[in-house]
């Protein structure tokens, strides 16, 4: 009230009329008065008191809540324009906190090979993967441990393993179109956002882990993966703090399946060959015998909670991407027919099964269809950083300050006419002799020789210390589904459009508007 009738007392006789409209009247006078003053200061701020040792701010009107709409309606769309007004770094606020964005190859570099005393990926993104993946792994660890934890799942990502997956993989597909009600009969149509989450967990839980974990997702396992699912949203992200009723579930749905899985590698213990008597070599055993450097088995717990951090990590990237690549080949008809082509000259026009080899060393052009797909609609927009000590900005005068966040988008440069032309146009042909990671020194952060370069405009798997392993994985999934379907349809966007729907930000993942539409005509009725 003090500072209310402070503000009231200038306007004189009116402060008198107020008084008689009684408190809630005064409360949103107050509210509104509070609001406008704050917007005039943090105006005043912005245009009076530029810092120059600081990256320029995006301007806002509002304090606190910054850029967040314009930003999280679209945020490809808001970077292009801050790029144009800015340059490639610049800071905009979001919930309270402070974004520098470092746009440009340059930028992703800055931000993927930071180096361990200034950025942490922990600080970013532990309050939100943590209650999900579970503790003990991935970002609840210290980032030495992770690189380790990177490397026993990475033992498990075997060539020899990627050959056994090819088969399961078309054997999943298969078995869902002939269930689907979306393939009932000769020609039709299917709303991708319908089949495709359930074709990436039902093929990721057969081949990564296993035949038992792929059967209870027929039954109460689903669910639980449901809850789980449901705490990876943008809203867990800004109010980790939150009491959601989606929390509740998530940690319950945590608690319940890592339990399963110890339930399993107990039984394992008990048998260490599988249902065939034969040596077991899946990811479950090979991350039960594996130690860390000081000598320590992993623990079980350990063990499940790496188990639900793989489904996780891999089933929202590769979903999109499949759901992508699938409405761009239909948007093109005679992309399918090139797919086809190349099944058949690899294949032998019979079509021989699927096999590891020859799908990833020889069909050149499905592979161009991925990394195509992929420039297009990197499935993570931003990749986040949590600033741990001042950071200098190459060939300027600005200090990233301790606290801000640090983001990389790989997928603005990925757009941009000057490294790619006609950077709109879906093209796989434009890689045809292009390789999709610059040849650069390699090094080894502790999960296997990587390039270190990561100034390139296409990063979709990221950079540095924090690169994707699960590339190659996701490389033999979607091909393979990719394949089987082109074998067994035509398919064209509904009527013979050439369009694709508008992406989607409103969850952590760049997706395509649902329903995404495609239509089918069996080629083998
Ligand atoms: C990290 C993209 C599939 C497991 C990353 C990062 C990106 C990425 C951009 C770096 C994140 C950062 O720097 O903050 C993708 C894309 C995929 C894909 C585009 C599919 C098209 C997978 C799959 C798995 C997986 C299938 C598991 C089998 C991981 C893991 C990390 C990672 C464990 C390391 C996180 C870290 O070190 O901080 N991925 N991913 N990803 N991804 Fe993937």
């Amino acid at each position: 009230m003090g500072v209310l009738s402070t503000l009231l007392v200038p306007m004189g006789p009116c402060y008198e009329e107020l008084m008689k409209l009684g408190g809630p009247a005064l409360c949103a006078i107050g509210f509104v008065a509070f609001v406008v003053l704050s917007v005039v200061i943090n105006v005043l701020q912005q245009l009076l008191f530029k810092d120059p040792t600081k990256p320029p701010v995006v301007f806002h009107y509002f304090p606190f809540f910054g850029s967040t709409v314009v930003y999280g309606m679209d945020p490809y769309k808001f970077f292009s324009d801050c790029q144009e007004k800015y340059g490639e770094v610049f800071t905009f606020v979001m919930l309270g906190r402070k974004m520098t964005a470092a746009l440009g190859p340059k930028g992703n570099d800055f931000v993927f090979n930071g180096k361990l005393s200034e950025v942490s990926a922990e600080d970013a993104y532990a309050h939100l993967t943590v209650p999900v993946f579970g503790e003990g792994v991935v970002y609840d660890v210290p980032n030495h441990v992770l690189m380790e934890q990177k490397k026993f799942m990475k033992f498990g990502l075997t060539t020899e393993n990627f050959r056994s997956y090819v088969p399961l993989i078309v054997g999943q597909v298969e078995d869902y179109i002939k269930k689907s009600k979306f393939f009932k009969g000769a020609k039709g149509s299917v709303p991708l956002s319908e089949i495709i989450p359930e074709l990436t967990i039902f093929t990721a839980a057969r081949t990564l882990q296993g035949k038992e974990i792929r059967d209870a997702l027929d039954g109460s396992f689903a669910k639980l993966y449901h809850h789980l699912d449901s705490g990876f949203t943008p809203m867990n992200f800004l109010f980790p703090w939150f009491p959601f009723p989606q929390n509740r579930r998530r940690d319950h749905a945590q608690r319940t399946m890592a339990q399963f899985y110890m339930e399993k590698i107990n039984k394992r213990r008990a048998n260490e060959k599988d249902d065939d008597g034969q040596e077991r070599s899946d990811m479950m055993w090979n991350l039960m015998n594996r130690s860390y450097k000081d000598g320590r088995k992993v623990p079980d717990k350990e063990v499940a909670h790496m188990m639900i951090a793989l489904l996780m990590a891999g089933q929202h990237t590769s979903m999109a991407t499949i759901t992508w690549m699938l409405l761009h080949v239909a948007a093109q008809p005679k992309l399918v027919a090139r797919i086809l082509e190349e099944q058949k000259r690899v294949f032998g026009d019979e079509l021989a099964p699927l096999s590891y080899e020859k799908l990833v060393l020889e069909c050149t052009f499905l592979g161009h269809i991925i990394r195509e797909t992929l420039r297009m609609h990197p499935p993570l927009h931003s990749i986040l950083r949590k600033v741990k000590s001042p950071m200098h900005v190459n060939e300027t005068n600005w200090v990233i300050p301790k606290g801000h966040y640090l983001l990389a988008a790989p997928g603005v440069s990925s757009m941009d006419q000057k490294y790619f032309k006609e950077p709109n146009s879906f093209d796989p042909n434009r890689w045809e002799g292009r390789k999709a990671e610059e040849e650069t020194e390699k090094f080894d952060f502790g999960f296997g020789l990587i390039s270190k370069g990561a100034a390139s405009p296409y990063l979709p798997f990221g950079a540095g210390r924090h690169r994707c392993i699960g590339e190659q994985f996701a490389n033999v999934q979607l091909m393979t589904i990719m394949a089987t379907f082109v074998r067994k349809f035509e398919m064209q966007r509904p009527g013979g459009g050439n369009d694709v729907p508008a992406p989607d930000y409103s969850s952590m993942i760049a997706l395509p508007t649902p329903p995404s539409i495609i239509e089918w005509v069996k080629r083998d009725p």
